[in-house]
């Protein structure tokens, strides 16, 4: 007799099981879908396919799945489905969960000892004709971008000798070429960093191992014209914690945040670690080089806001209280004695960023988030408790003011990670769309809204109405069909 999911935030509301693949032709629009988009928006989320083995789980272990937004000729079509992990695989076979905690192999099933773990749950990102899931404790996993078929493990080739990959790698638009890294390089806990480059074709051409000052979560990476930067968080991880069946990472509210930074094809030697005081840096809006200056932009919440992974004394942040300060951090390259200096953008509470991709690693002007704007009302009768992380407005911020325009999404609905699709290859930085889920949270349904990027307020030119509920997903990109080709 199968047995139920537990009745726990991971797999409350929104968040309930899913699991359900297949297709929509031709979906429902309110206004009109731009014409001149073309191509395709991916995003995968975690949805465990079976009730957990340990009775629940943290909401980073489901199974990665995968959703494909198609839009072409004013039209959208909808592909959903899992990526096709070892671990799925077993687990459908036996019909149950068999592994075990979050990145924690102790507490895995006897059967699976010695299957890869990876869920691939995290990011799904275009390279060399494939499309990459991603989750940052594994390799990734290859899918076809056309039938979402899963091809398998990725290590090109085996040239990535790694045991993990990073969620988040950066490409240079104009070369194609990608850069990522691994952290708990080794295996899980360990201190070392694997930072790598691969050409368009998918040939590696550089590599380069260091130390981690802590063995730490480095969740995101950012690239300028001449360095990589890893932003490492006071997550720490512990073998022994796991070993003993505690959790893999812990909050350390007295360690630094560090700013990793080696420059492009450099070696070890060259590394810098800008040490500040103690908070969690988060995804990255973009990088870039300006005499000799190295410039980051990020927010940084002040405080952990990983509730599933308190401090020692169990300590963790409410549920609502979420907040950050979008920091342009300037680090200086030509004096190595300097401290990296931040400078507070704004305070809103914004997350999830992206930047016109075709500025990655070069000075641009806007970056696309969603917010979890506190002022905006939420009608929790209607639209049932709020769990976990919560936004409820997509924005388009001005970099060099901070200054936000932005679109709240109603007071019984929240908000997705935004992506920019712009209007066509050749449109100045910022003219065309954001796009984003929005969880209509009464009706137990989503849309898929796209708004003016250069007039937010104004509301989405089109609303993509989806008739089912889709699961808060972690990350997503937009791949123009021209990407392809
Ligand atoms: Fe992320």
């Amino acid at each position: 007799m199968p047995t139920p999911f537990p009745k726990s935030p991971t797999f409350s509301t929104i968040d309930e099981p899913f699991r359900l693949e297949g297709s929509l032709c031709d979906l429902e629009v309110d206004g009109q879908i731009p014409a001149e988009l073309d191509g395709t928006f991916f995003r995968v989320g975690p949805d465990q396919a079976f009730p957990p083995k340990m009775g629940d789980a943290n909401p980073f272990n489901g199974d990665g799945f995968v959703t494909a937004f198609r839009i072409k000729d004013g039209h959208c079509d909808m592909q959903m489905q899992y990526v096709h992990t070892q671990r799925l695989l077993a687990e459908r076979k036996a019909r149950r969960g068999l592994f075990g905690d979050y990145r924690n192999a102790f507490t895995d099933d006897e059967s699976v000892k010695g299957l890869n773990r990876a869920v691939a749950n995290t990011n799904v990102i275009p390279h060399n004709g494939m499309i990459l899931a991603m989750k940052e404790d594994q390799p990734p996993y290859a899918m076809d971008p056309f039938t979402l078929e899963t091809k398998g493990l990725f290590t090109w080739d085996g040239q990535m000798t790694a045991t993990s990959f990073t969620a988040h790698p950066k490409i240079d638009f104009e070369t194609g070429d990608l850069y990522g890294y691994a952290y708990a390089a080794k295996g899980e806990a360990t201190d070392d960093i694997a930072i790598y480059s691969f050409d368009k074709h998918g040939r590696k051409t550089w590599e380069v191992w260091i130390k981690s000052p802590y063995p730490g979560m480095i969740h995101e990476c950012a690239i300028s014209e001449n360095y990589i930067v890893l932003p490492l968080m006071p997550q720490v991880m512990s073998l022994d914690r796991i070993r003993k069946g505690g959790i893999i990472f812990q909050w350390e509210p007295t360690y630094d945040q560090v700013y990793i930074v080696m420059p492009k094809g450099g070696d070890a030697k060259d590394v810098r670690f800008f040490h500040a005081p103690n908070a969690m840096p988060g995804h990255v809006v973009n990088a870039f080089d300006d005499g000799g200056k190295l410039y980051l932009d990020l927010p940084v919440a002040l405080d952990n806001v990983f509730w599933f992974f308190p401090d020692k004394d169990g300590k963790f942040p409410p549920p609502g209280s979420f907040g950050t300060e979008v920091t342009r951090w300037c680090f200086d390259m030509n004096d190595r004695n300097s401290k990296g200096v931040p400078n507070v953008m704004s305070t809103l509470a914004a997350e999830f960023p992206h930047c016109d991709d075709r500025y990655v690693g070069k000075p641009y002007k806007y970056g696309f988030m969603q917010a979890s704007d506190h002022t905006q009302p939420y009608d929790p009768q209607r639209a049932g408790p709020i769990m976990g992380f919560f936004f409820n407005t997509f924005l388009t911020m001005d970099m060099s003011t901070g200054k936000a325009d932005t679109w709240f999404c109603g007071d019984t609905s929240s908000t997705q990670e935004p992506v920019f699709a712009p209007k066509s290859p050749t449109a100045a930085e910022g003219e065309g769309y954001v796009l984003g889920v929005v969880n209509r949270r009464a009706e137990h349904r989503s849309d898929l809204v796209i708004l003016d990027a250069m007039n937010m307020a104004q509301g989405p030119v089109a609303t993509i109405k989806i008739p089912v509920r889709l699961k808060y997903a972690i990350h997503g990109n937009w791949v123009p069909s021209s990407a392809w080709a």
